[in-house]
């Protein structure tokens, strides 16, 4: 993030808390509940933003080395992952060319070749079949064009992304915009994997997406938790595109009021979360980023899961020698899962209460207020991408 623009939103913060305001989105919005429970909706966004749109599948760190490979399937489909011997990414249907059999089983590893458990096929890292066994017995096989079906895919700002469809478009300059140069800045391929967690919940998906979508209740649902780091209810808010970004107000941020603004550092007051279009938080913590992805159980509107994915920075990995280094990493590690497990016991105990909530028929709309604009922006782009007119706002 540019010096200029950290020291806005730091004092932007500070503002906030002095005046003892904070975003305003102008307006409420009512949002009905036929967003969250329709089945022909939830077919729609399935086929528009899971099975035709540029997907973050994880971060450059997933890949870790030249021959590593991930496979995935929260797509409806089986796609491998791989970085060729040149360090390049690479995305495929995970799927034989001979009968059709998935090729890979593994979650993740390192392989030169990918050889298919029927009756052994094998493709490159890079997609090409290279070997079939008694092709003398089974007859000629054109290897040039039954290599594996290559998926658009690319890294870019640290993120891996995949169109799932092999004709599909990834447009990313178009899709990031201006938050493109930002998460370039972050320099999120030096972090490295620090496992990951995997929630299921009994709610539609854009409900765990909503929890990240305001502060309004930290002083409430996080009063023994989050509240204790964070002032609940401030934040400063930006849109970038479909994208946007929230800063989170840390209580550490009085630390600030003492510096000189030339040596503010944001992540010392703030923390930034950005929401990537459709499904993605992307979290910047001081010790390294938490990918957050929240899936639906493929259609359908009532059910759906989230991959948290924590990384760290490598310099830590570097200076694990001593005894006390090696305590500092593992406290680091245990905040950062404690962090998702705060997101599942809380934050997704009330997503799926809520869900349980509109099921019951109590009320046709929920209501989005002024101090949620995130909220606003978040169902306006999914409106507009669907051809859904905005949500109307009511200035009182
Ligand atoms: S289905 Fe893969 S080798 Fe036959
Ligand atoms: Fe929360």
């Amino acid at each position: 993030m540019k010096k200029t623009e950290q020291q806005r939103v730091i004092q932007g913060l500070l503002d906030h808390l002095d005046a003892s305001t904070n975003v305003d989105a102008g307006g409420q919005v009512k949002i009905p509940v036929s967003t969250y429970l329709c089945p022909e909706r939830a077919q729609q966004e399935w086929d528009l933003f899971f099975q035709d749109y540029p997907s973050i599948l994880g971060l450059a760190a997933d890949l870790p080395e030249a021959g590593t490979f991930f496979t995935n399937t929260d797509l409806g489909k089986p796609i491998l992952c791989t970085r060729d011997n040149e360090g390049r990414f690479h995305a495929f249907l995970n799927v034989c060319r001979h009968r059709g059999v998935v090729v890979e089983a593994a979650a993740s590893g390192k392989k030169q070749t990918f050889s298919c458990p029927f009756h052994a096929w094998t493709y490159s890292n890079q997609g090409e079949l290279v070997a079939l066994p008694r092709e003398d017995h089974f007859g000629p096989v054109d290897k040039s064009c039954h290599g594996l079906v290559r998926l658009p895919a690319e890294e870019k700002h640290g993120l891996l992304f995949v169109n799932p469809s092999p004709n599909g478009a990834l447009d990313l300059d178009e899709r990031l915009g201006e938050l493109g140069p930002e998460l370039e800045s972050w320099n999120l391929g030096r972090f490295v994997g620090s496992g990951a967690v995997t929630y299921p919940h009994a709610m539609n998906w854009k409900l765990a997406n909503d929890t990240f979508g305001e502060t309004y209740h930290f002083n409430v649902l996080h009063k023994n938790t989050l509240a204790h780091e964070f002032y609940g209810n401030v934040q400063m808010y930006d849109t970038f595109e479909r994208n946007h970004r929230m800063m989170l107000c840390l209580k550490n941020i009085e630390t600030l009021r003492y510096q000189s603004k030339a040596d503010w550092q944001v992540l010392e007051g703030s923390l930034p979360v950005y929401f990537l279009f459709p499904n993605v938080q992307l979290i910047i913590g001081r010790e390294g980023p938490t990918l957050v992805r929240v899936y639906p159980e493929e259609a359908n509107p009532h059910a759906s899961y989230s991959k948290i994915s924590f990384y760290l920075d490598s310099e830590l990995l570097t200076h694990t020698e001593s005894e006390e280094t090696r305590q500092i990493l593992l406290d680091i590690q245990g905040r950062m899962r404690g962090f998702g497990e705060i997101i599942q016991q809380e934050d997704y105990v009330a997503a799926a209460s809520s869900h349980v909530g509109m099921r019951s028929g109590a009320q046709e709309y929920l209501t989005f207020g002024r101090n949620e604009p995130a909220l606003h922006h978040y169902h306006n782009t999914y409106r507009s991408a669907l051809g859904l007119p905005p949500l109307t706002v009511n200035s009182h």
